[in-house]
């Protein structure tokens, strides 16, 4: 059997708990290669989150291009990072930090993707699991992104299940809608992992105390102190989730629909976001074949794949499997 290479993989991520959850899932599994790390406000501000992950990645012994990107969202203000979800600094309120090197790219988010996509044509996917301003730039420096992508996954949005910061909105897409909708009508081969299928997935806090014990590393004990804060907020304000002491791990589907797509059932229809108003974010999805009229619902709007539903039991498994690999390396220490 001729082995298929790992997936070239961009992560833009605003870290945040689940997103470090994702990135550590990505760096432990062996059909992911992740190439770059672009950053963007959202959980935390931009730098802080540019500060994460150059965190993580030193705690596990890796080195990877990260860049700072979107600050604010394109066109609404920005609001106050949720502090009470994933602490002050996006990761469970850190005790202390120990010293690790690294610093960001000089270059933006935006020009990383366009660049590292030009120089490898259908090769790249780009995992979104924030805001989507970085993506949306980068459409802008370069409206050809579409054909030269491989895929786009992204975390956010949701059809069926309620919003999570509004009755119809998700927090990513409720962060920059103006550039979520860009991203749903840009023509990529694009896939959606929102809240109906991430609210179907309960990550026990258990689950991540058995990874740290099993690898008794720095990198595993830091994702196990952030999982604790990200629990207790889930199970105080989720009856479902407080019943296993839990929480939900959002962003790590987005890579385990990579992964395992036969865990998950889509949906292809055309997807556009509310940009202002009372249903601001919500991600509205044409889910009947017919032709509607009504301006921007044409036929020359592309469609997306939409995550409806997933086995719940065999993501857990996964999530668990992969992280408990042998994948960690020394720290790097400055
Ligand atoms: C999304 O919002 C953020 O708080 C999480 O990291 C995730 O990307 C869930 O709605
Ligand atoms: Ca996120």
């Amino acid at each position: 059997m001729i082995p298929t290479p790992p997936r070239k993989v961009i992560f833009d991520t605003d870290p945040g708990v689940d997103d470090a959850m994702a990135l550590y899932y990505a760096l432990a599994h062996p059909c992911i290669d992740v190439v770059g790390i672009t950053t963007t406000f959202g959980n935390v501000f931009v730098e802080q989150a540019a500060a994460n992950v150059l965190y993580l990645c030193a705690l596990a012994g890796r080195s990877i291009p990260v860049t700072l990107g979107a600050s604010h969202p394109l066109f609404k203000n920005a609001e106050s990072p949720p502090a009470f979800i994933h602490g002050a600094d996006g990761l469970g309120n850190l005790p202390r930090r120990s010293n690790t090197p690294g610093r960001p790219d000089p270059g933006s988010s935006a020009q990383f993707i366009v660049d590292t996509v030009r120089a490898s044509p259908g090769e790249i996917t780009l995992v979104a699991v924030g805001p989507l301003g970085n993506l949306a730039l980068a459409l802008q420096l370069a409206p050809e992104l579409p054909t030269l992508v491989r895929e786009v996954i992204l975390m956010g949005g949701t059809v069926l299940e309620s919003g999570n910061v509004s009755p119809v909105a998700e927090a990513n897409i409720w962060n920059d809608p103006h550039a979520a909708d860009a991203v749903f009508t840009a023509g990529w081969p694009l896939t959606m992992v929102g809240l109906d299928v991430t609210h179907q997935v309960i990550l026990p806090l258990s689950l991540f105390k058995t990874i740290a014990n099993h690898h008794q590393h720095v990198a595993t004990d830091t994702l196990y102190h952030a999982v604790q804060f990200y629990s207790a907020f889930y199970s105080q304000h989720d009856a479902l989730v407080g019943k296993v002491n839990g929480c939900y791990g959002h962003d790590v589907l987005a890579f385990v629909v990579l992964t395992n797509p036969e865990l998950f059932t889509l949906q292809s229809g055309r997807v556009r976001v509310a940009v202002d108003g009372l249903a601001q974010g919500q991600t509205m999805m044409q889910r009947k074949n017919v032709v509607y009229p009504q301006h921007g619902w044409h036929d020359d709007i592309p469609h997306t794949q939409v995550c409806l539903q997933v086995q719940a039991d065999a993501c857990k498994a996964v999530v668990t499997s992969t992280l408990m690999r042998d994948w960690l390396q020394t720290p790097l220490t400055s």
